[in-house]
């Protein structure tokens, strides 16, 4: 079953509870939480902190997507304000096989990041130790971006060297995702769709999340 993860960086702030609710009832799978630390990227939003409110909001498990410098300082605070799935950037840490055992040992499901410029085989090593990977289709740092081309043939490779070594970890795509590229988008192999301003700045963003689980649905069948 194809995941929908709204991502509340392009909700309405001043009304986060009501967002959240609507999502949820709207068939939302997952909160993205995008943490951004302007240094890694070049924007700064959430600490652990708003995670703990977020957490008080809703029962759905809330992905964590940490685009932040020095990850391994920052983990232990996420997984204990509340955070079910965490991703951090390869990019970002020169031991990502230790900090996938730091994001599993704290009993939380633990996810790679890849830009859009860093290939897929920087996986090769630690592709069976991880529970998803977060495919970047635009550059991070900010809402609203346009997607970027080059990142369906990689989601397309991605899935299929997964299937191809037995393996079954989600391929989560994250970024300039709307209601008219999640089609091709599940085609091509991809599991969790982030969406944010695809969403949230849709005229009817409850509609517009159940019609992509209705396209998602259609294609698994
Ligand atoms: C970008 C973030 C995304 C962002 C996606 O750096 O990681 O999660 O919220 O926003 P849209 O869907 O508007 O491209
Ligand atoms: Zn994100």
């Amino acid at each position: 079953m194809v995941k929908i993860a709204p991502s509340i960086l392009s909700a309405d702030f001043s009304r986060i509870g009501e967002e959240i609710k609507m999502v949820e009832k709207a068939g939302a799978d997952l909160i993205h939480i995008d943490i951004m630390d302007g240094h890694f990227v070049p924007n700064i939003t959430f600490g652990p902190d708003f995670v703990k409110t977020i957490r008080k909001l809703t029962t759905l498990p809330l992905d964590v997507h940490l685009m932040i410098s020095n990850p391994h300082d920052f983990i232990e605070k996420f997984a204990n304000a509340g955070a079910d799935w965490i991703s951090f950037h390869i990019e970002a840490s020169p031991h990502p096989h230790r900090l996938i055992y730091q994001i599993k040992n704290l009993g939380k499901k633990a996810g790679i990041t890849l830009n859009p410029g860093t290939p897929i085989h920087f996986l090769n090593e630690i592709l069976k130790d991880i529970d998803f990977v977060l495919i970047m289709s635009v550059n991070p740092g900010f809402g609203g971006q346009e997607f970027i081309p080059s990142s369906l043939p990689k989601i397309a490779q991605l899935s299929h060297w997964i299937k191809g070594k037995n393996l079954s970890i989600p391929v989560e795509v994250d970024g300039g995702v709307n209601i008219n590229n999640c089609e091709e988008l599940v085609r091509n192999g991809a599991d969790i769709l982030v969406s944010g301003s695809g969403i949230f700045h849709s005229p009817d963003p409850s509609e517009t999340i159940k019609k992509m689980k209705k396209i998602c649905e259609r294609i698994e069948k």
